[in-house]
């Protein structure tokens, strides 16, 4: 449904084979450790518009966490230069993911199950899901091509910016390869689906963290003021320097699990797992949730513990939750985890170097309490519901900090 009659292109929708690994070989070259150094600017731009935008008016964090996160894929996809378009550009996408949403639960589509299906005409009764698709596919196209083709614009211009179009045109110039500019063009389309949902909630998550742990917060802090002090914003460059910072990226990664059952699989073999036969043709639901929470892995699961990542008196520390549980298995593991690991270490640990995060307060004075339910969500992107919190400058200094920010 979604890849054939929808026309989705995004690398999560493609069947194992060439055009898969082919997307899988850009994302390596464009995303790997060493190349997403180049979409630093990007991120700390980012992170500086939450700061001004959480301290003017912190009841709207879910509205600024979305438009910062959705601002960033599309920057980092198609770069900053799209500003007059770019509200349409995130629109369009936005309803892409819809669509992706919607096609992508297992059972919302018997043509999925029977594929003969989709062979009946539009007008035939019970074939609804042909006219959603045949709507579906010319909105999935547009979010693909519009941008696109107006970046590719701009670069015959030379008016480009860096992006991950501009440099993959750029070393694809002296090619004539359609086919290689077909798999630049459909990642750059997918990145927003698969970017920015994720990102915003990493934020969301993190931010109620804040509010329940106030212990947690205050380690984190005296964390940057001891590296960093409160007259600067910290930078990439800073990270080694800050192991409790980057324990806490991990904890909220583990124990909200934002994709609590991952993308589903679907096996191409019959196979036996743990003398459990599984038939081909198959979906397959991996269950990071309780990866995220196995005691054995994570002793006391459900308490949020940033220490566990810091490696014990031997020297230990348990698996790292990206590489196998927050960002899904196996050869299909989330191929933007170390752009989305560096978005969210540089929001962190800017918003903890100049903000207190702290339980609202109601007209009595009294605090709001703030819980979360420990129990797996069936969703594929897990949101928190609305909290409230106060957002308070940490001093003049860290105040005086936020403003310089301004562009
Ligand atoms: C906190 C942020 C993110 C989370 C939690 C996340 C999580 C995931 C998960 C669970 C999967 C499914 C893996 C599987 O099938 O086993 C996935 C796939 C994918 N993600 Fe992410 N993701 C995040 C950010 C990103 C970003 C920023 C990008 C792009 C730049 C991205 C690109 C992809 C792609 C292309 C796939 C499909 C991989 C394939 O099927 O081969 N993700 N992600």
């Amino acid at each position: 449904m979604l890849h054939e009659l929808v026309g989705y292109f995004g690398t999560a929708a493609q069947r194992y084979g060439n055009a898969w690994k082919k997307h899988r070989k850009a994302y390596r070259q464009y995303f790997d450790p060493a190349s997403v150094v180049k979409y630093r600017y990007a991120q700390t731009v980012a992170a500086q518009e939450l700061l001004r935008r959480l301290l003017d008016s912190p009841r709207e964090y879910r509205t600024h966490v979305r438009y910062v996160a959705s601002n960033l894929a599309m920057g980092i996809a198609y770069g900053m230069e799209l500003e007059a378009n770019f509200d349409r550009y995130v629109a369009l996408s936005e309803v892409v993911v819809q669509i992706f949403l919607k096609v992508s639960r297992p059972g919302a589509f018997m043509v999925e199950y029977i594929p003969i299906l989709k062979y009946i005409p539009s007008w035939f009764p019970g074939a609804g899901f042909k006219n959603f698709a045949l709507e579906g596919r010319e909105l999935v196209r547009q979010a693909r091509d519009v941008p696109f083709d107006d970046v590719k614009r701009q670069l015959t211009m030379g008016n480009m910016q860096e992006s991950f179009v501009s440099n993959s045109l750029l070393d694809l110039a002296n090619t004539d390869e359609k086919e290689d500019i077909q798999v630049v063009k459909d990642i750059a389309g997918s990145i927003f689906a698969a970017g920015s949902d994720t990102t915003t909630a990493a934020i969301e998550w993190f931010l109620l963290a804040m509010v329940m742990f106030p212990e947690v917060q205050k380690k984190a802090q005296d964390e940057l003021t001891k590296v960093i002090g409160q007259e600067r914003l910290p930078e990439f460059e800073d990270r080694p320097e800050l192991p409790y910072i980057d324990a806490l990226v991990k904890e909220v990664l583990r124990f909200f699990v934002i994709t609590p059952l991952a993308l589903p699989h679907y096996t191409t073999e019959a196979d036996v797992y743990e003398g459990y036969y599984i038939p081909a043709k198959t979906t397959i639901m991996g269950n990071s949730w309780a990866l995220m929470h196995d005691p054995e892995e994570y002793p006391e699961p459900f308490k949020f513990n940033p220490e566990r990542f810091l490696p014990n008196k031997e020297g230990k520390v348990p698996r790292d939750p990206f590489l196998g549980g927050a960002f899904g298995f196996g050869r299909r593991i989330c191929s933007g985890r170390h752009l989305a690991d560096a978005s969210i270490f540089i929001m962190f640990a800017s918003i903890l170097t100049v903000f207190n995060i702290s339980k609202a307060r109601n007209e009595k004075g009294n605090e709001i309490d703030v819980t979360y339910a420990t129990t797996a969500v069936p969703k594929f992107f897990h949101h928190p519901p609305f909290f409230p919190f106060e957002v308070n400058p940490r001093s003049e200094a860290a105040l005086r900090v936020i403003h310089d920010t301004m562009p």
